[in-house]
């Protein structure tokens, strides 16, 4: 088997690579002058391992280039972060269902496909291959045990992190809530720990994906009036647009971190691990 991967992947596909003690293949990328995509990829064998996020509409396009350059053999698609996955229902009428639209155009040319903590679970179904979501609380767990907080508090921001935010608070037998909204008039809402009062405590709002930071923002502002003693933030995805770090630093927020699957400045967590593993198992059914 050997590793390729489009430009915004490089890093966790060489991560993966080393895990899995398979070479990477090197492939360059460059445009024709009018701006389309090309890419040309060394010399592969008869399994490969594409990795690559999709985090914006160049790298769908380059993924299809990358799965269609290696239509000679057995292909896994490994999409840690795959754009477009919120759009998973038709909210209005004349919407399209943007995850279903994705995830259908990177099936083709693909026997197996993996992804990484999906916003919903229901697209995996949408994918024209046998598709699988890992997770990497446990990594997310093993980073803030690394932060050495005295009293730390897994907070999901909303009841669909929920789930993850248990796994990754099971990491260190942390206590864990998650975040729920009262109207409190018509302009005031507070937003506080369900269950467990904030004061004191060293919280770790943790979620799958940080776009505009705005969710925790808010989050985090409360909190900090609720008396909490630090505030700090971890996802799996760090889409980080509109400022988004910036704005939680402001807010309060310590420390914001997020994984390799969305490769930027704050990917301390790396998924590689998971990935590696979750596709070592796959070749021993
Ligand atoms: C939404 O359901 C997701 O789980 C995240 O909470 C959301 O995408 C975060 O977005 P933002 O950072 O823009 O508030």
């Amino acid at each position: 088997m050997r590793i390729i991967s489009t430009e915004r992947s490089q890093v966790l596909a060489a991560r993966i690579a080393e895990k899995l003690g398979i070479p990477v293949v090197e492939t360059k990328f460059t445009r024709f002058p009018d701006g389309e995509m090309y890419l040309r990829c060394g010399e592969l064998d008869d399994d490969t391992l594409i990795v690559s996020s999709v985090v914006d509409n160049d790298m769908f396009v380059q993924t299809l280039l990358t799965i269609d350059a290696a239509d000679e053999s057995r292909n896994t698609l490994v999409v840690p972060y795959l754009g477009y996955s919120r759009q998973d229902k038709r909210f209005f009428p004349g919407e399209p269902i943007s995850a279903r639209a994705v995830a259908r155009a990177l099936s083709s040319g693909i026997d197996r496909v993996f992804v990484v903590n999906i916003h919903d679970r229901g697209v995996l179904d949408h994918f024209g291959a046998p598709a699988e979501d890992v997770t990497i609380a446990p990594a997310v767990g093993g980073y803030i045990g690394d932060l050495h907080l005295k009293n730390p508090l897994v907070l999901a921001p909303d009841e669909g992190a929920i789930n993850f935010a248990a796994d990754v608070a099971a990491v260190g037998g942390w206590d864990c809530d998650h975040l729920e909204k009262t109207r409190l008039s018509g302009e005031e809402v507070r937003i506080a720990p369900k269950t467990i009062d904030a004061a004191g405590q060293d919280v770790v709002i943790v979620d799958d994906i940080i776009s505009t930071g705005g969710t925790l923002a808010t989050a985090a502002c409360m909190l900090r009036e609720q008396g909490a003693a630090s505030i700090h933030a971890a996802c799996v995805h760090g889409v980080l647009t509109s400022g988004a770090y910036t704005r939680l630093r402001a807010a309060g927020v310590s420390s914001v971190v997020s994984s390799d699957t969305y490769e930027n400045a704050s990917s301390f967590i790396s998924a590689a691990n998971t990935i590696a593993t979750a596709i070592r198992e796959d070749a021993h059914r």
